[in-house]
């Protein structure tokens, strides 16, 4: 994911010129997808956009929980290089990675963010419109079908709290925002002078667990919860068995990494492989250009 609307300020140096190019589908295995319920359901310029439609599975009890990423062939996800840590130069600015990203929010009810990508926003909510424009009367419509709210509700987790209304992510003041964070950070935000569009989540502790976010997800009424945050919140996901899917971009670059240069991975503070290994199935692959669009589901380990 790209992260246009949280990116580098500017004209992006290596930003694809061609704009959104058009998806084409190589692989789409529903029965890897569909257990049950499910939400989806694309027409017309969506499902031409995407070659296709697109369907989230449903779990009964809790939230599902889809990851969105973009990494290198290498690996990588983030770059380290000072202003330039986000999405985009890992992409290369790829509209169409920033479409599928604005798909998923979509079909979200929640769009999960760590607090430190909203410290180097323009603006906090993980709208579908605000990641690309092109589409956002078809998300408008496809979230009207579906019966969900107008946005999605963008939950930004923090354990120093080092948030405040001032920041430029907080001007825009329509859609809805939950910043959950230790509980005495969390009363004195509460405090400050935040849109009513903002709401406070005082945590257990200084972090999130990951059932706590669950929890905070389903008490937000979410089925389907996006987490656009780092490898480090989903490493620990991944840990609890909480991540079931993963909507990966796999950008045509190597981005190589030394001791100057070291780089983030997809999983950063957790090892799963040899006592538990995280397996997944490849349920959809799709190519746009040199990109590549791959989605996989991971084995069932929480009900
Ligand atoms: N390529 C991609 O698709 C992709 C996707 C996501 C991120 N990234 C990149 O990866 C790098 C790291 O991402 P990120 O900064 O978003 O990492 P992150 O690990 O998701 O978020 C880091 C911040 O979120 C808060 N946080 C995370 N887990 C928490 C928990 N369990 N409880 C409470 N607060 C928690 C903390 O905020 P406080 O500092 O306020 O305590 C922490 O500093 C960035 O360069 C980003 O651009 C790339």
């Amino acid at each position: 994911m790209s992260g246009a609307d949280g990116g580098s300020p500017g004209l992006p140096s290596r930003a694809d010129p061609r704009g959104a190019q058009p998806l084409r589908r190589l692989l789409d295995d529903a029965g890897g997808t569909l257990v049950g319920d499910s939400r989806g359901g694309l027409v017309d310029e969506l499902a031409q956009r995407y070659d296709g439609d697109l369907h989230i599975g449903l779990r009964p009890y809790r939230p599902t929980i889809v990851a969105n990423f973009v990494e290198t062939i290498d690996g990588v996800v983030a770059m380290t290089e000072d202003g330039q840590t986000g999405g985009g130069e890992v992409s290369g600015f790829s509209p169409t990675d920033r479409f599928v990203m604005g798909l998923l929010r979509a079909l979200s009810d929640v769009v999960l963010v760590g607090a430190s990508s909203i410290r180097t926003s323009r603006r906090a909510a993980r709208t579908p419109g605000g990641v690309f424009p092109d589409a956002a009367a078809a998300f408008a419509d496809l979230r009207s079908r579906l019966g969900l709210a107008p946005v999605p509700t963008t939950l930004v987790v923090t354990s120093s709290g080092d948030l405040d209304p001032t920041m430029p992510a907080f001007q825009e003041r329509t859609a809805p925002i939950v910043i959950a964070g230790p509980s005495e950070r969390m009363a004195e935000l509460r405090a400050g002078a935040f849109g009513p569009n903002v709401t406070f989540e005082a945590l257990r502790g200084s972090a999130a667990t990951p059932d706590e976010l669950v929890e905070i997800a389903r008490g937000l009424g979410a089925r389907v919860v996006t987490t656009e945050a780092g490898p480090r919140l989903f490493a620990d996901l991944a840990r609890a068995g909480l991540a079931d899917e993963l909507f990966l971009t796999l950008a045509p670059q190597l981005a190589g990494r030394d001791p100057a240069h070291p780089r983030l991975p997809l999983v950063d503070g957790e090892a799963f492989w040899p006592d538990s290994p995280r397996w997944a199935r490849l349920t959809s692959v799709r190519s746009a250009g040199d990109h590549l669009f791959l989605r996989y589901r991971f084995e069932e380990q929480r009900a």
